[in-house]
């Protein structure tokens, strides 16, 4: 692996994304209800933004975790992710991502979906690289921290 980078460590909020979308009809089912796939690929979308400007590398997805759609999004409701690094390991990070949906008259809001995407910094040449470590600094950072290395450990397994 290339020479390490010349950042050594960077705290979550420098690279957290956050992402607003509209549900229009073509993104949803006959009943109305947010596609699973349109919502991944904004999951998706988010995380990479997250995940490349930790790195400061082009940054590909190599693993999604479980995703559970918690509860249903519907026609024009606002729809927002948000993508925080959890832990940065030697080329690959955790993203931790959830997506809420707003309903803009009675602004109700719902947490619809949360997953952990793993992403690979890449080189010129496509292959993984060193990227910065991640410096958590509330207890939730510390606590995600921390769990990301048992994730790690049982995705490989
Ligand atoms: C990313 C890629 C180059 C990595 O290649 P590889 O041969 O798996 O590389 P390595 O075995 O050296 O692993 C590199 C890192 O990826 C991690 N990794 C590999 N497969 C993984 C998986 N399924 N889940 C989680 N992490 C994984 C390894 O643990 C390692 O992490 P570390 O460097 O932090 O310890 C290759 O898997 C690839 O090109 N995948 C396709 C990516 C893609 O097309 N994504 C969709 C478009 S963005």
């Amino acid at each position: 692996m290339p020479a390490l980078p010349r950042i050594p460590s960077k705290s979550p909020s420098e690279s957290e994304t956050i992402m607003t979308e509209v549900v229009y009809p073509n993104d949803t089912n006959p009943m109305g209800m947010l596609h699973g796939g349109k919502l991944m690929q904004w999951m998706d979308t988010a995380s990479a933004v997250c995940a490349q400007t930790h790195a400061e590398r082009i940054a590909a997805t190599v693993s999604l975790d479980k995703v559970v759609f918690k509860s249903p999004a519907k026609i024009g409701d606002i729809i927002t992710i948000k993508a925080r690094i959890t832990r940065a390991f030697n080329s690959s990070m955790e993203i931790f991502v959830q997506a809420w949906a707003r309903k803009v008259l009675s602004r109700e809001t719902k947490l619809i979906n949360e997953a952990y995407f793993t992403f690979v910094a890449l080189d010129e040449q496509a292959m993984p690289v060193a990227i910065p470590k991640v410096k958590p600094g509330t207890a939730e950072e510390k606590r995600h921290y921390k769990q990301a290395l048992e994730r790690k450990t049982n995705r490989n397994n």
